[in-house]
């Protein structure tokens, strides 16, 4: 059970800035404005909050119990809680999603030192909107420099994963998540002053509930794990170095709200510039990488903006591609024995490997599918939509039904030091209601209902 002289963070605001690290990432200012584009604003906005709260911020609540009870990594933890056959090897499931997550979100990550490195050199300027767009095409698709900056990427993350849980990751997050929201705060007042900004607030504030559907509540929910990074053994293993007096729920539900404030945030930067160049909300994926360098040029000090935009989204890419490296790294040191170097380089090593791989499928390798996408695309879905809420759910039933009630109480409230007067519906929606909803979503997600 718990390991003796295991690392720990050193300090609460350590604890708040490695865990908003992981959940602040491209999920926040990639995905979420590109999903609110395409679903309707407001509406989506309105539901996302909804499925943040009421399913987001329990099942954050639920992993740091694991992780911080068995003080151990994923697989360990699931070990140290039951005998019980199957679900012995749930953590596998955790660590299986956030190995193949980072297969494709380094690369992502790769692509924003990509563009740091064309802000400052000044090659975003003077180009057509058609250019930015082929130009996009043309680096993703290509074979070195995507792979370059994908290597770049990962050995400082490796640098920072190998300093330790305290001198590494604590130390890093303790100025990137500042600096973080200072480059937010900035260029959310820039965004604010454009003569576009109303309608773009308008658009992302303004819910129209006709625009409400299934498919809006479903991808609401989706978004609503994959940014609080539930589901990928990250919140358990980063629990699994909390301290006996730190409050789960106070920090748990400082998580929720911290990430969810930098995902609307992110809005206010992106729906006001695109509604100022009237560009449409709609456009997908490519939002970020393509649209917004064509705003920012139209801008004065338009490369400036666009580096700090980049500088931002590589910071929280690096903050939550730690987070998911951890939970690997922790799981291979502990289960294997090694030293943590060792583990690490393991690590590093099998992502760039299948980094290498998911960034070739869209480029030369674009050919071959499997099942009708390319293994960045299948990486992708298999992730979001397939491990992690299968994960979730199974971990919903586990410790609703398996573990010892008084455990879950005494562990969530420190011995009776917090209140929680909502534990028995918080049971109730372990056992019943969230299984039950994830299994629908599950469901509709792969077609099947
Ligand atoms: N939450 C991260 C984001 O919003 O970009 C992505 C992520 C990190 C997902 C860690 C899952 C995870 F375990």
């Amino acid at each position: 059970m718990p390991t003796k002289n295991r690392a720990s963070f050193g300090s609460r605001l350590g604890i708040i800035f490695a865990s908003v690290g992981s959940a602040v990432g491209l999920g926040n200012i990639w995905r979420f404005p590109y999903e609110t584009g395409q679903n309707g604003g407001g509406a989506f906005l309105l539901v996302y909050i909804i499925c943040v709260l009421c399913f987001g911020f329990p099942l954050m609540m639920t992993e740091f119990f694991i992780g911080r009870h068995t003080r151990s990594n994923a697989v360990g933890a699931f070990r140290a809680l039951t005998s019980k056959r199957g679900w012995r090897n749930l953590g596998y499931v955790g660590v299986l999603a956030a190995f193949l997550i980072l297969g494709f979100y380094s690369v992502v990550s790769g692509w924003t030192l990509e563009y740091i490195w064309q802000a400052l050199s000044g090659s975003l300027s003077g180009k057509t909107a058609e250019m930015f767009m082929a130009d996009f095409e043309a680096f993703s698709g290509s074979i070195v420099r995507p792979i370059l900056w994908l290597a770049i990427f990962l050995v400082i993350t490796h640098l920072i994963i190998i300093s330790g849980v305290r001198k590494g990751i604590e130390q890093s997050a303790k100025w990137m998540m500042p600096l973080l929201f200072l480059i937010l705060i900035v260029l959310c007042i820039r965004s604010l002053t454009l003569p576009g900004a109303k309608e773009g607030l308008q658009f992302l504030f303004q819910p129209d509930f006709s625009k409400i559907s299934s498919g809006v509540v479903l991808s609401a929910l989706g978004q609503a794990f994959f940014s609080l990074s539930i589901g990928a053994a990250c919140m358990i293993t980063y629990s699994s170095y909390f301290t006996r007096e730190t409050n789960i729920p106070k920090t748990a539900l400082s998580v929720t709200l911290l990430d969810t404030m930098v995902a609307i945030l992110a809005g206010i930067i992106i729906f006001p510039a695109v509604f100022n160049f009237g560009i449409a909300p709609t456009q997908g994926p490519n939002l970020v990488f393509v649209t917004l360098p064509n705003i920012f040029e139209q801008l004065p000090w338009g490369s400036v903006w666009a580096f700090f935009f980049f500088l931002l989204l590589a910071l929280a890419a690096l903050t939550s591609v730690i987070s998911l490296h951890e939970s690997v790294t922790a799981y291979v040191e502990e289960q294997y024995n090694l030293t943590r170097s060792r583990a690490a380089l393991w690590v590093s090593g099998s992502v760039f490997a299948l980094g290498i791989v998911a960034s070739l499928s869209i480029g030369i390798w674009k050919a071959h599918t499997l099942f009708g996408l390319t293994l960045f695309d299948l990486l992708d879905y298999t992730t979001a939509k397939i491990l992690m809420p299968l994960g979730s759910m199974l971990v919903c039933l586990f410790v609703g039904w398996l573990v010892d009630r008084k455990t879950l109480q005494d562990d969530l409230t420190n011995q009776g030091k917090i209140r929680m007067r909502l534990f028995p519906f918080f049971v109730v929606f372990l056992k019943y209601i969230a299984p039950i909803i994830i299994a629908l979503i599950f469901l509709n997600e792969i077609g099947l209902f």
